[in-house]
């Protein structure tokens, strides 16, 4: 595999059953935050608690899609796509996070599903995309093992309604987010920063994955089950003793920390022996738990971590530069990642459940009416394809590719200040415009 120097000028063609989606999550685009029974989640406090968001914004109003599904489905359903990737926002189904179901938080999702089957565009549903209710947070939230137990209640409760109108079912998007930029760094909510307590998140989030599977399964639903992962493979920065070894540890206390329970039944020795397990509780039966046969694996990449022991640690080339976000452009290592998992677990079906591109994207209305020339994220979807096309190539069971994100929507810490979307969102007036990015998807996937 050698890096491209720059977008393939033709594409390859995938398998005429390849999914094309488009993603979202609930707390970046729905607003409607206290509409119709909706109880706070953990982002709702945090958001509004002063210096922890870069533009001081919340998720309050956001695309304002709880009250523009409709329209956003037309949008959705205009782009080709024949899948839509979404989460239900668990506050807004069950306030509490235990006890009482919100009804008219259930006819939400009741009415998107109808919107979305009415455009023929298969639902792909998330169950926890950070969001957690704040009651539950008080009372310990993912360092309380008794979350596990109350997620898969809640599991069962979605799966019991729309599990046979829905595609897929994820437990989780990225725990790995969840423990440690929650509960490690304190970077998202509920903020708190301790490297142990996001051990013993991981693992209670682990376990909630496997007692959800199991709650679900019972009920003999069509959709299949399974979670998301964000991955990344771990470059040495140098052919160093050291770098080696730290690019080692890295792969196991991030990727294999999550993929080792689910596939193997256990955390790797490697991840055990650098992991603060001080807070670390595994109970008896906790691996049986969460090694449950999952459907497929939903995997999103992003970039890759280049690992350096120098002070500073040595940066890699950046050779076809970076997104707004600063994370390095780096096609290739979708390939790499997807071989490598292929490689080291029997895997599922996989789908690429996140991929995309910020970009500081202008709106600009003038005689052609309202455009965006996103080229960069044409440019990145395209290289993006090409390398999971190569993974395939190499034997990979890659089932679909969601684009992230759908919309420009709130990018948890950094606020509205990264546009993500196919379609930019003008967030005065709600209005949304289709950029150049969309309309290269909408014509790829058409020819396909
Ligand atoms: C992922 C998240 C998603 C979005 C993208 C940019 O980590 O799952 O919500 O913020 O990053």
């Amino acid at each position: 595999m050698t890096t491209p120097d720059s977008a393939p000028t033709t594409m390859p063609a995938f398998p005429s059953t390849f999914t094309w989606g488009v993603a979202t999550s609930a707390y970046q685009i729905e607003g409607g935050a206290t509409a119709d029974g909706r109880g706070p989640s953990i982002w709702d406090t945090f958001t509004h608690t002063p210096g922890k968001i870069t533009d001081a914004s919340t998720g309050d109003v956001a695309c304002d899609h709880y009250h523009r599904y409709a329209e956003d489905v037309d949008i959705i359903a205009s782009l080709n796509v024949d899948s839509y990737r979404f989460s239900i926002a668990w506050p807004r189904v069950q306030p509490d996070g235990s006890g009482a179901w919100n009804e008219a938080g259930f006819d939400f999702y009741s009415r998107l599903l109808d919107k979305l089957a009415e455009k023929n565009i298969a639902a792909h549903v998330t169950l926890y995309h950070w969001d957690l209710p704040q009651a539950l947070e008080d009372k310990g939230g993912w360092l309380n093992r008794d979350t596990a137990a109350h997620f898969a209640v809640y599991a069962a409760e979605v799966a019991r309604r729309f599990g046979n109108r829905v595609a897929t079912i994820a437990t989780h998007n990225e725990p790995w987010c969840t423990a440690n930029l929650g509960y490690g760094t304190g970077q998202f909510a509920p903020g708190m920063a301790d490297p142990a307590a996001a051990v013993s998140a991981s693992h209670h989030l682990l376990l909630s994955h496997g007692l959800a599977m199991q709650a679900m399964r019972k009920l003999n639903v069509s959709a299949k089950l399974g979670i998301v992962l964000n991955q990344w493979t771990a470059t040495p920065a140098t052919d160093s003793a050291a770098d080696i070894k730290a690019a080692e540890v890295e792969w196991a206390r991030s990727v294999a920390w999550f993929m080792d329970p689910i596939f193997k039944g256990s955390y790797p020795e490697l991840a055990l022996a650098n992991n603060d397990c001080s807070l670390l509780s595994i109970h008896e039966n906790d691996f049986n738990d969460i090694r449950q046969d999952i459907d497929f694996l939903g995997v999103n990449y992003y970039f890759r971590a280049f690992v350096s022991t120098e002070t500073p640690p040595r940066q890699p080339e950046f050779k076809l530069g970076k997104t707004d976000m600063g994370w390095e452009i780096y096609p290739q290592g979708l390939t790499e990642l997807l071989v490598k998992l292929h490689a080291e677990y029997t895997l599922p079906p996989v789908y690429i459940t996140e991929n995309g591109m910020a970009v500081a994207d202008q709106l600009q209305d003038g005689a052609n009416g309202r455009q965006v020339k996103d080229q960069p994220r044409i440019d990145y979807l395209k290289m993006h394809l090409a390398a999971l096309h190569d993974a395939m190539q190499a034997g990979v069971d890659v089932q679909g590719y969601f684009y992230w994100s759908l919309l420009d929507n709130f990018e948890w810490n950094s606020g509205y200040l990264r546009r993500f979307g196919l379609i930019y969102v003008d967030y005065d007036t709600q209005q949304r415009t289709l950029k150049d990015s969309a309309h290269w998807y909408r014509n790829f996937i058409k020819e396909q």
